[in-house]
């Protein structure tokens, strides 16, 4: 099976925890994709229905219209119901690094909505140590970037801005990302977590912890459910 081929089907298998009536958090990325279309179809079919997605990023949102999934926003919805996101990292404890689609504002502001939160991927985005497998991006005003790299490398981190054909990258809210390495990976996400967020001019990190309640991780063998259960 192709890495595509796992993803369609940890995102298919996650969607089983949702059921018709439901506020939807939509995830962003090649993973959160399938999850998109699968919501799609079922409401194409009638095997859903009354389902209101909240997209986390404007790909997404494009994504879901072109599939038919009726949107709503978080003025209008506060709470969410079940949110469906890939991620980047996914630990044993069902922490996650997410970010490297450039979404992780958006995703971190609907996961914190959400009375549930499954992250979907295929084996390769599980890790034993945080920041091991992808940089941990952190979103910035660019006005900061300046101080905030400074800072970022003063925790130990290798902050490298994050550019996209050849000009810098910005998120849907405006800002730069700085992609921070750490060569050991990362000793305790609580504490650098915090850390990041004390700095003026830094929005948020790609540290996303305690927000995952279930892991759905495809592999060529198994589609394994991790932490609680999907239903
Ligand atoms: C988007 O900003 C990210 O958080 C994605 O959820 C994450 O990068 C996973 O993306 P893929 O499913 O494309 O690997």
């Amino acid at each position: 099976m192709t890495v595509a081929h796992l993803k369609q089907a940890a995102a298919e298998k996650a969607v089983e925890a949702v059921h018709s009536g439901m506020v939807v958090g939509l995830g962003t990325g090649s993973t959160a994709v399938f999850m998109v279309r699968a919501i799609g179809q079922l409401l194409q079919d009638g095997r859903l229905q009354h389902i209101l997605g909240i997209p986390t990023s404007e790909a997404t949102a494009r994504e879901a219209e072109r599939v038919g999934i009726p949107l709503t926003t978080l003025n209008e919805h506060p709470v969410i119901d079940v949110t469906i996101d890939g991620a980047d990292e996914i630990s044993p404890q069902l922490d996650l690094i997410k970010g490297l689609g450039g979404a992780l504002l958006r995703e971190k502001i609907v996961a914190t909505a959400s009375r549930r939160m499954i992250v979907v991927g295929d084996g390769s985005k599980k890790v034993a140590r945080l920041g091991t497998r992808a940089p941990l991006p952190v979103e910035v005003i660019p006005f900061a970037q300046g101080p905030v790299q400074a800072y970022l490398a003063s925790l130990g981190a290798r902050p490298v801005l994050r550019v996209h054909n050849g000009v810098t990258f910005i998120t849907d809210e405006g800002n730069i990302i700085l992609d921070c390495h750490f060569d050991e990976g990362i000793d305790d996400p609580e504490l650098i977590g915090q850390a990041i967020r004390q700095q003026p001019g830094v929005v948020e990190h790609g540290l996303f912890l305690g927000l995952a309640e279930t892991a759905v991780v495809a592999t060529n063998d198994t589609i394994e459910v991790l932490g609680k259960r999907l239903s």
